[in-house]
């Protein structure tokens, strides 16, 4: 995954140093400031604007410029500064500085969502100087430059590869944007840049995955692209139908069944920690097409269920970041890859699986396809890793956006220190969750008359009887489930994502490592 922008982190003097010189590249360049409320500058900026104030003053009287937090004013060939093109001076309000938790966590969003806009201003292909010298609501400088770095990556992901006929703004604007990031201290920006690209590398491989249509996107197609984490040092294993089946996997393998793709489980592993230090675990429901099976779904925006592998795109993802940043900790990242399609050979409403746990299960409707796979990959996982937690994503169900619609994840853990650490990271990277209770009222609602339990629960608590479904195969393991059938497609564009595939997960759980549990 190449990302759209070559980032470099300056000093104030070497960005002076620039600025005095005349252009070197062909590409015209923009200077990017920041202004406060009433439109106010840092020092450094007032130096360089020095002779362009009265025309920036008279364009922000005309337009009605003040600097508020989203506003922006353009102006062409700005006075005494021959080697601009094009100036940006972009409006951040007045910025409050951090103070509780919640103020840390929304600063670093701001940064975030800063680098997003200032990238979708300065357009494809641009060349540009940025100087940030506002007083900084985050503490730590090079934290904010990371995220500033992380949004500009963000925002300027395109995926196009299945469109033959260019553009002509995009025809003309030939290779990566060059940003040169001016800040107080320019090293440590660096550092924290390097370890955002590797980051934004994750998400962007998710978003991809999950834009990918699934004639292209098979399950074998999507174990050979997640094998190719091997270069960053990731082991890679890939079980095929024949040793699902040897396992004992007959919930998964039941879903795929219908379909004349073969299904695969791929096991991904990071060993960064201690050697002996339990693994950190994360499970990814990869349906590549749900069609709903026998129980066939309405035609209308079926099309978007290409989209219902985004759990096991975002733990691929995951997996790339905290190898490409060398994480200090073990991790496992698990793939169930599957197709659900009608067909002679389907699985039918009625049948009763025997999952590898042991407990069998009454296939009601085939449409509660994500569980029957996840029920066999987190026992799996259980089984052979004896993990320190699981967490398991998943495009699970309908109702989880007629609760939460797109703006939350839903959580359910049987571990109030994991749901809390979770919660916390949401609010830090703006990937947020909503904790749904469980409960054995709800349990109860998926025993079957013929089997140990059947595969849905009726038309109440669709999201929470799914859940109660998951947790069956876990014991006693600590496990967090994220239903994002909410929030990982068809996502709403924004500072940071104009994406249909959002890669919803992978900031959140590398912020959930990053802040618990390395070293
Ligand atoms: N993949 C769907 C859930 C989904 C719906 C994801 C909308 C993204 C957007 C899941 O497999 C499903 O079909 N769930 C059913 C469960 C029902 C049959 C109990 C649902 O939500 O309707
Ligand atoms: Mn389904
Ligand atoms: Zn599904």
């Amino acid at each position: 995954m190449s990302l759209d922008i070559k980032f470099e982190s300056i000093s104030f003097d070497e960005a002076k140093t620039r600025l005095a010189a005349p252009e070197e590249s062909a590409k015209p360049r923009t200077l990017v400031v920041y202004s406060g409320a009433e439109l106010s500058f840092g020092e450094t900026t007032k130096a360089l604007l020095h002779e362009a104030s009265a025309q920036i003053s008279r364009a922000a009287a005309f337009s009605k410029f003040t600097g508020k937090s989203g506003t922006s004013l353009e102006i062409l060939a700005p006075a005494g500064l021959p080697s601009v093109s094009r100036l940006l001076v972009l409006g951040i309000g007045s910025a409050q500085p951090e103070g509780t938790d919640k103020d840390k966590a929304k600063a670093f969003d701001e940064f975030l969502a800063l680098g997003g806009q200032t990238a979708g201003k300065l357009g494809a292909g641009a060349n540009a100087i940025v100087v940030y010298d506002l007083p900084l609501t985050v503490a730590d400088a090079a934290a904010a430059a990371g995220q500033f770095a992380l949004g500009a990556w963000l925002r300027s992901y395109k995926f196009e590869q299945y469109k033959t006929k260019k553009k002509k703004d995009d025809a003309e604007q030939e290779g990566p944007a060059e940003i040169a990031l001016a800040v107080a201290d320019a090293a440590a920006a660096k550092r924290a840049e390097g370890e955002a690209a590797g980051v934004a590398e994750g998400v962007l491989l998710a978003r991809s995955l999950v834009n990918e249509p699934a004639n292209v996107l098979t399950p074998v197609e999507f174990a050979r692209r997640a094998a190719k984490l091997a270069s960053l040092g990731v082991e890679v294993e890939i079980l095929d139908e024949k040793a699902l089946s040897e396992l004992g996997m007959r919930a998964l393998l039941g879903v795929g069944q219908g379909s004349a793709q073969e299904s695969q489980v791929v096991v991904l592993r990071w060993n960064g920690g201690a050697p002996d230090a339990a693994p950190l675990a994360f499970i990814g429901k990869g349906v590549v097409f749900d069609s709903g099976g026998i129980s066939i779904k309405p035609a209308a925006s079926m099309e978007d269920m290409k989209g219902d592998m985004a759990g096991a795109a975002a733990v691929t993802g995951l997996l790339h970041a905290l190898a490409s940043r060398k994480a200090k900790a073990n991790v496992i990242g698990v793939l169930g890859l599957v197709e659900n399609m009608p067909s002679g050979e389907a699985q039918r409403p009625g049948d009763i699986v025997k999952s590898m746990s042991g407990q069998t299960i009454e296939i009601i409707n085939t449409d509660a396809e994500g569980r029957l796979v996840l029920a066999d990959a987190l026992w799996y996982v259980k089984e052979q890793y004896k993990p320190a937690f699981m967490i398991d994503l998943a495009t699970l169900t309908g109702a989880i956006l007629v609760a939460l619609g797109q703006e939350y994840a839903g959580l359910f853990s049987n571990n109030d220190e994991l749901a809390q650490r979770l919660a916390k990271a949401g609010e830090a990277t703006g990937e947020k969750l909503w904790r749904m209770p469980l409960g054995p009222a709800f349990d109860k609602l998926i025993d079957s008359r013929f089997a140990d339990m059947k595969n849905t629960g009726g038309r109440h608590a669709g999201s929470i009887t799914a859940a109660q479904f998951l947790q069956r195969f876990v014991e006693k393991t600590p496990w967090a489930h994220l239903d994002i059938a909410g929030t990982g497609m068809s996502s709403p564009a924004g500072d940071i994502n104009q994406s249909w595939g959002s890669g919803w997960g992978v900031r959140l759980l590398d912020r959930l490592v990053r802040d618990y549990y390395e070293g």
